[in-house]
């Protein structure tokens, strides 16, 4: 099953609770945490995360852009994190296992990612240990760009990597995610989309998560 999950942010701050609302036809919230180091651009950080998990029990979905996440993946899932995915370009090798291992035994689920120019290979270490794969389709830090086509591969790379081995591990695509790109990305492999500036910026959002949900267009 295809699995949306709105990027959140796209949506209007200063009525979180509302724009929440207006998506809750969705199956995860995605959270984009930024440093300002790891990626050139600062969002939302615990405070804003501790706040919205009172007023919706949706799965959320922590996308941490950030140097040594291995510093931060606990207080995510204490925040109310319910899936936490960091960066392997931005943890060693030892603090990526042990984040995982720690978030697995908070009892959430550890996802990874990598950048665009990060090869899916640079993922194989881990994969048998994760629930979640993010492949970035633009280069992480900021909502609104243009889906980068040459990750298509890297996705069927990783969906082979995936069956090969039967591994129970969701594939997600974020970054220019509209009907006509999340088709492609179904078709190479893709089972969880996150998209931000389409959706919010939908007349009907409900309609527009049913649209990408469905693989289709204008259907
Ligand atoms: C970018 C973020 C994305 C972003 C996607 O670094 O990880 O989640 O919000 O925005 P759109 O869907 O507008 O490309
Ligand atoms: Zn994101």
């Amino acid at each position: 099953m295809i699995k949306i999950a709105p990027s959140m942010l796209s949506a209007d701050f200063a009525k979180l609770g509302e724009e929440i609302d207006s998506v809750k036809s969705a199956d995860y919230l995605h959270f984009d945490v930024m440093d300002g180091v790891f990626v050139p651009n600062l969002t939302i950080g615990l405070p804003v995360l501790e706040s919205v998990r009172k007023i919706t029990r949706m799965t959320f979905d922590v996308h941490l852009m950030i140097t040594s996440p291995y510093s931060y993946t606990r207080r995510f899932a204490e925040a109310g994190a319910d899936i936490v995915v960091f960066h392997v370009e931005a943890e060693t090798s030892d603090n990526i296992t042990k984040a995982i291992k720690e978030l697995r035994k908070l009892g959430k689920k550890a996802g990874l990612s990598v950048k665009p120019g990060t090869p899916a290979d640079a993922l194989n270490p881990f994969l048998d240990t994760l629930d979640l794969v993010l492949v970035m389709t633009v280069e992480p830090g900021f909502g609104g760009q243009r889906f980068i086509p040459e990750m298509l591969p890297k996705i069927s790379q990783l969906r082979r990597e995936i069956e090969n081995h039967s591994l129970i591990c969701d594939l997600e695509v974020d970054g220019g995610i509209n009907p006509e790109t999340a088709k492609l990305c179904i078709q190479a492999g893709a089972n969880v989309l996150v998209a931000g500036s389409d959706i919010f910026g939908a007349q009907d959002r409900e309609a527009r998560i049913a649209e990408l949900r469905s693989g289709a267009r204008g259907e």
